[in-house]
């Protein structure tokens, strides 16, 4: 995933023309009518929901960790420790839908055992025509072949069923990367253009579906190198202020994530040197930023969750717009709740050694980008195991592990 095209100026007024695209009514059955919040998620809307909670460790990532330490013996002290920090649980496809009730039920033995909250995080991730502006994530639903029904019955329902079965659960979604903004910058690419209506009523759909009292809903929100500029984050929040009154309004949701699968920096000055145009040189400088042009348009008192799984270096790249599997990246700051203003938590939300898409021209899925110069080579496919950039990951770990 994570294309950016920084098409800036050139795109803004295309994407103005679609913010009123498909807000009609939704098909299915929202949790609650448009307008009306279910008090009890208004209310969890309120709260960060990372604070003072444990977080739940998936077993299969931590025996990924555990056999990748065992191929580097010599690393293998130092990969260990990636083993306690969580990850994104990435619902990348309807099948995986099925591993829920598995995750959630060892979600809560752990809760019960530590006497403590313990926090999921979902990454929900299938989305009809995803990736429409890029290839390595394309995903398995097509909107010419009505993808939006089997999104909303063969993905959401059920995945709204398997939360609703663990209210005694917090958990965490993060609804659709690169979606809404993929239609602020990228209107002009058929796929994109295509899927508008789709993405709109899938996300209002989604909020709809999933917006359940233990439920906190952050919607993507991009990054600094994608939607930094005044226009773009100005095209952002209009969008969002009429996906969320579709949805049922600013309550609905608990806030955005940023920097998802990407490398932008938290705090340096590296975006002043790729794209001096855009104000915000930085992911906390964005955050910040975007939360102001957010209440511009009456979203206020949201909560960010930034990825920080590979953004711990900075100076790894030239060109912003590079995103796929960017040589030399570092593990960043570690998850954790609220550590500072606006952001709810750092969080991996990329799962640290999976790959961002092959850099292999011959393989299906390929995409160009995977094979920039800024780009580590002998890449697998997207969300497959990537050995020698998870070893790069836990060598180049900033603050060190
Ligand atoms: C891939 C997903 C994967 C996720 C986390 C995305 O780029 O498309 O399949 O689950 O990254 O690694």
């Amino acid at each position: 995933m994570i294309q950016q095209r920084v098409l800036a100026v050139l795109s803004a007024s295309l994407a103005l023309s679609a913010c009123g695209a498909g807000l009609g009514k939704v098909a299915g059955t929202p949790a609650s009518a448009p307008g009306e919040v279910d008090p009890a998620q208004a209310e969890a809307s309120r709260r960060n929901p990372f604070l003072g909670a444990g977080f739940f460790l998936d077993p299969e990532q931590v025996a990924k960790i555990e056999a990748a330490a065992q191929a580097a013996p010599s690393d293998a002290m130092v990969i260990r420790k990636v083993k306690q920090y969580p990850i994104g649980l990435w619902l990348d496809s309807i099948a995986k839908v099925a591993v829920i009730p598995k995750w959630l039920n060892l979600a809560k033995k752990q809760q019960q055992a530590s006497g403590q909250p313990t926090l999921s995080v979902f990454v929900v991730y299938d989305m009809p025509n995803r990736d429409c502006a890029s290839k390595s994530s394309g995903g398995e639903l097509k909107v010419s072949q009505d993808g939006a029904t089997r999104y909303r019955t063969a993905f959401i329902d059920p995945i709204a069923a398997h939360f609703a079965a663990h209210p005694e659960l917090p958990i965490v979604v993060i609804l659709e990367p690169d979606s809404l903004a993929n239609l602020v910058t990228n209107l002009n690419l058929p796929t994109c253009q295509e899927a508008r209506a789709v993405y709109v009523d899938s996300v209002v759909y989604a909020i709809q579906k999933l917006g359940l009292p233990n439920v906190s809903i952050y919607l993507d929100a991009a990054h600094a190198g994608w939607l930094g500029w005044d226009g773009h984050r100005e095209t952002f929040a209009k969008l969002c202020k009429k996906v969320l009154k579709a949805a049922g309004g600013v309550d609905t949701i608990r806030g955005f994530a940023t920097n998802v699968s990407n490398y932008t920096h938290l705090y340096n000055r590296d975006g002043a040197a790729m794209e001096s145009s855009d104000p915000c040189y930085n992911e906390l400088v964005y955050v910040k930023k975007l939360a102001v042009s957010l209440a511009d348009h009456g979203i206020r008192n949201k909560g960010f969750i930034i990825d920080t799984a590979r953004n711990g270096k900075g100076q790894i790249r030239k060109v912003w717009g590079n995103w796929c599997n960017i040589k030399g990246a570092g593990l960043g700051e570690r998850p954790r709740a609220a550590p500072g203003p606006f952001v709810d938590a750092y969080f991996w939300i990329k799962v640290p050694g999976e790959s961002d898409g092959t850099s292999d021209p011959s393989q299906p899925r390929f995409d160009p980008d995977c094979a920039s110069a800024e780009s580590a080579t002998g890449a697998p496919q997207a969300g497959t195991w990537f050995q020698s950039y998870f070893l790069d990951l836990v060598r180049n770990a900033t603050p060190p592990l």
